[in-house]
């Protein structure tokens, strides 16, 4: 049975899912301004199987586990694996869907979530809800391991209203998962407060005792490689998954002396803007390829002017046109996008 989790070299750094953020277009501009040997690992959004096994809800659902071919591409070429991240809470649906995944799409892994902490989604029953639920959240793991071949993964929190990280934990390591991805919040913190990484250390430290092939990864509020190193050397784990941190820096998996320049910036939001276009087109929504927009409009002379020009805009085209014109206006040293 492939497992690429046990391939990884160490220490393991993957980018977390995020719904809205992590669809092909954003996955291939990170993989693209990223060394792999600090990204290793990209997550679709979370996709939920009840909603693929609607016959008529699936095609919008199956959006989210897209793969342009250029990204495909790219991540071979980098050797980036790719997993896809699955929510509900009908064991017999993990199955059919996990299989259905298996057998028509080309991902490297399974994640199941076991963490979101969003009202609608925990009032059904799923998610994060399931911690309370460690029966169900066996069945269902153990349901999509049979129906694949590929490795599968846990994405999950530390409690629901308090730590209760090692009772828990020690539930999940009973099915044998490829992987654990432990954010050291509970699911009534949401994103509150600060992510406690010896709760992590707690988690993992289980996975010694009781399943020691699982690898064993920490999130919550990692802003820096060099923070990651740190916290996987200090707390034991295999390594560390970065959310929020990628909107701080796009150049966050490729640690470099030098801060990227202008013409770098603006290349990876034209062609962020350009793939998002290429991906979706009419189908998504315009706006939300805004929220991206501050990520690649800072540090610069004209960069708030530029950012709230870009606001603005209503159409793909008026983006390039905008970014052309601020270029001509402050001509731009050269730059290949990443010096
Ligand atoms: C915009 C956004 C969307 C998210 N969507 C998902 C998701 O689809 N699946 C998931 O498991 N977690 C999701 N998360 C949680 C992140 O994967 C991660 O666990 C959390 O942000 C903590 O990590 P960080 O402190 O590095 O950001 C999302 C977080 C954010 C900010």
């Amino acid at each position: 049975m492939p497992n690429f989790w046990r391939e990884l070299s160490k220490p393991i750094f993957a980018l977390a899912p995020m719904e809205d953020v992590t669809d092909t277009s954003f996955r291939e501009v990170v993989a693209g301004l990223s060394d792999p040997q600090y990204l290793q690992v990209l997550f679709t959004e979370f996709t939920s199987v009840d909603g693929m096994n609607h016959p008529k809800g699936k095609i919008k659902v199956a959006e989210r586990l897209f793969v342009s071919e250029s990204e495909k591409s790219l991540l071979k070429q980098k050797n980036i694996r790719l997993v896809a991240q699955i929510w509900g809470n009908k064991p017999e649906l993990f199955h059919k869907i996990a299989r259905e995944i298996t057998d028509e799409y080309e991902f490297d892994g399974i994640d199941i979530n076991m963490g979101c902490p969003v009202k609608n989604v925990v009032k059904n029953g799923c998610c994060s809800a399931l911690i309370d639920q460690p029966t169900l959240a066996k069945e269902i793991i153990f349901a999509a391991k049979e129906a694949t071949h590929l490795p599968v993964s846990v994405k999950t929190r530390t409690g629901i209203r308090s730590h209760d990280t090692e009772v828990w934990i020690a539930h999940v390591l009973e099915t044998k998962p490829a992987a654990i991805i432990l954010h050291g919040r509970t699911q009534k913190q949401q994103s509150d407060g600060l992510a406690d990484w010896e709760e992590i250390a707690k988690g993992a430290r289980m996975r010694d005792q009781i399943n020691p092939d699982t690898q064993f990864l920490g999130n919550g509020d990692v802003f820096s490689v060099s923070q990651g190193e740190e916290l996987i050397t200090r707390y034991g784990l295999d390594g560390v998954m970065i959310g929020r941190g990628i909107f701080h820096d796009p150049w966050f998996f490729n640690p470099l002396p030098l801060t990227p320049s202008k013409s770098g910036k603006l290349a990876q939001l034209l062609l962020h803007t350009k793939l998002y276009e290429q991906n979706w087109g009419g189908k998504k929504n315009f706006n939300q390829l805004k929220r991206f927009y501050k990520i690649y409009t800072n540090d610069f002379p004209g960069a708030a002017l530029l950012r709230a020009e870009l606001m603005e805009s209503k159409t793909y085209e008026e983006v390039y046109q905008v970014v052309n014109a601020f270029k001509k206006e402050l001509p731009l040293p050269e730059g290949n996008g990443n010096s």
